[in-house]
C-alpha cells in the first residue's frame, strides 16, 4: 500500500463546514450563543447537569483540579499510563502525583495499587480510561468514598463509553474530555468539564474566564463595568466557531463509534490466529468507545523492531505510552523508580498502537494484519 496509514484522523464533513463558516459571519466569534449551546449538547449527551467547555483537554483538567481548592503539596494518585497532561495537571495546582501500578488487561489504574499508594496526604484520584475501556470505576469509588477523596476522571479517550450502562460523566465528581483531533470528535483543539456538583460548575465557568465573577452576558445586559475577580482564574475560552463544529461533530459521535467497533472486531478476528499477538479486552459490564486499538507483542518478539517494520510498511503504527515516570522533568523533580511499576513496565515494551479511525478501510484493516502475520517470515526474527 503506497499511501501512509496514520494512526488516528479527524472525520470532518460539509456538515461541520458549513457550521464553522456560519459562525465566522455572525457576530459572536468567542463567548457567544455556541458557547452555551455546545454545552448543553455535550450535558444532554452524557446525561449529566453540567458542562465546561474549554481550549483543550489539558485546560479541562487543569481547571478540574484547581476546582477543588487543595492545599499545596497534598497528592493525588494517578496512573503513569497516560499522555503527560493528566499528571502534569497535577503539579499545575502545586500538588504531587503518586503513581499507582495498572492492570495488564485494559492498561487501567489498577484499584489495588491505589489503595497501597494511599497516605495521610491522599486528597484525590484521577483516572484515565484507557482507549475509552472504562476502569473499575466501582471498586475505585468505593477506595474513594472510604478514604474521603475526591475522584476526576480524565476520559479524554472516552466519550461515548459506558459503564454499567451509563455513560461515563456521570461516575467521578468531574470527568475530562479532549476533542484534540485524533480524539473521537473533534474541535480542532477543546476539551470539557463535566459534573453534577453546582459549586464545581460555577467555579470551572469563572475559572476558565481569569476568575471573573460574572460571564460577559451578565455584564453587557447590566451596562456596568464592573467585575470582581475572585480567584486566580485563566483565559482557557474556546471560540464560537471551535463550538459549532464540536456540536456537529457531537452528532455523528455514535456512528463514528460503532464504525470504529466494527473495524476494532475486525482486528481482533484477523489477529486472532497469530500465536504473538494479544489483542484488547472488552468487558461485559462496559461499552467501550475503541478511541485506540492496541496489541501487545508476545514470544519475545521486539516491540522496537516491529515498530520500525511497520513504519517501512506505510503504517502509522504508535506508543501509547511512554510511562510518566520515565520523562526527564519527572526524574529531576520526583524519585520514581520504574522497577516499582512492574506491569506499566511490561506493557510499555510490548505494546503497540494499530491504526483506527472511523474512514479507515477494511481492505486497509486487512493490509496491516497481513503484515503483522508477515512478520515472523519477514524480519526472519526469532520468535
Ligand atoms: C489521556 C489524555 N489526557 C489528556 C489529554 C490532553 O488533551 P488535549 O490534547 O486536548 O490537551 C490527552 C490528549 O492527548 C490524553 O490522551
Amino acid at each position: 500500500m503506497s499511501q501512509f496509514i496514520p494512526y488516528g484522523k479527524q472525520f470532518i464533513d460539509e456538515k461541520d463546514i458549513e457550521a464553522v463558516e456560519t459562525v465566522l459571519k455572525s457576530d459572536w466569534l468567542t463567548t457567544g450563543p455556541k458557547v452555551d449551546e455546545f454545552e448543553n449538547t455535550i450535558s444532554k449527551y452524557v446525561g449529566c447537569k453540567y458542562a465546561t467547555v474549554v481550549n483543550s483537554g489539558t485546560s479541562a483538567l487543569d481547571l478540574a483540579v484547581h476546582a477543588l481548592k487543595l492545599k499545596n503539596g497534598l497528592e493525588i494518585i494517578t496512573t503513569p499510563f497516560t499522555f503527560a497532561a493528566t499528571s502534569n495537571s497535577i503539579i499545575y495546582n502545586n500538588l504531587i502525583p503518586v503513581f499507582a501500578d495498572i492492570k495488564e488487561d485494559t492498561r487501567n489504574i489498577d484499584p489495588e495499587d491505589i489503595k497501597r499508594k494511599i497516605t495521610d496526604k491522599t486528597v484525590a484520584i484521577i483516572y484515565m480510561d484507557y482507549a475509552g475501556h472504562p476502569c473499575d470505576i466501582k471498586e475505585i469509588k468505593e477506595i474513594a468514598d472510604e478514604n474521603d477523596l475526591f475522584l476526576i476522571e480524565d476520559a479524554s479517550h472516552a466519550i461515548g463509553s459506558e459503564y454499567n450502562n451509563k455513560k461515563i460523566g456521570n461516575y467521578a465528581d468531574m470527568t475530562i474530555f479532549s476533542f484534540h483531533p485524533v480524539k473521537n470528535i473533534t474541535t480542532g483543539e477543546g476539551g470539557a468539564v463535566v459534573t453534577n456538583n453546582t459549586q464545581f460548575d460555577k467555579d470551572l465557568k469563572m475559572l476558565r474566564n481569569h476568575g471573573i465573577d460574572q460571564d460577559l452576558h451578565q455584564r453587557q445586559s447590566k451596562m456596568d463595568y464592573m467585575y470582581d475577580i475572585k480567584e486566580l482564574g485563566r483565559n482557557y475560552r474556546i471560540t464560537d466557531f471551535q463550538c459549532a463544529l464540536g456540536i456537529s461533530q457531537l452528532k455523528k459521535l455514535d456512528s463514528f463509534i460503532s464504525k470504529r467497533e466494527k473495524l476494532a472486531n475486525l482486528y481482533s478476528k484477523l489477529l486472532e490466529n497469530i500465536d504473538f499477538v494479544e489483542t484488547p479486552v472488552n468487558y461485559g459490564n462496559i461499552k467501550n468507545s475503541w478511541h485506540i486499538y492496541t496489541i501487545l507483542l508476545k514470544k519475545g518478539v521486539n516491540r522496537n523492531n516491529f515498530f520500525k517494520y511497520m513504519k517501512k510498511s506505510n503504517i502509522g503504527v504508535n506508543v501509547h505510552y511512554i510511562p510518566i515516570y520515565r520523562f526527564s522533568y519527572y526524574k529531576n523533580h520526583y524519585n520514581i523508580d520504574p522497577v516499582d511499576y512492574p506491569v506499566t513496565e511490561k506493557v510499555f515494551n510490548d505494546i503497540i498502537t494499530l491504526p483506527l479511525y472511523p474512514q479507515l478501510k477494511t481492505e486497509q484493516i486487512e493490509y496491516i494484519c497481513d503484515k503483522i502475520r508477515d512478520y515472523n517470515t519477514v524480519k526472519g526474527e526469532k520468535l
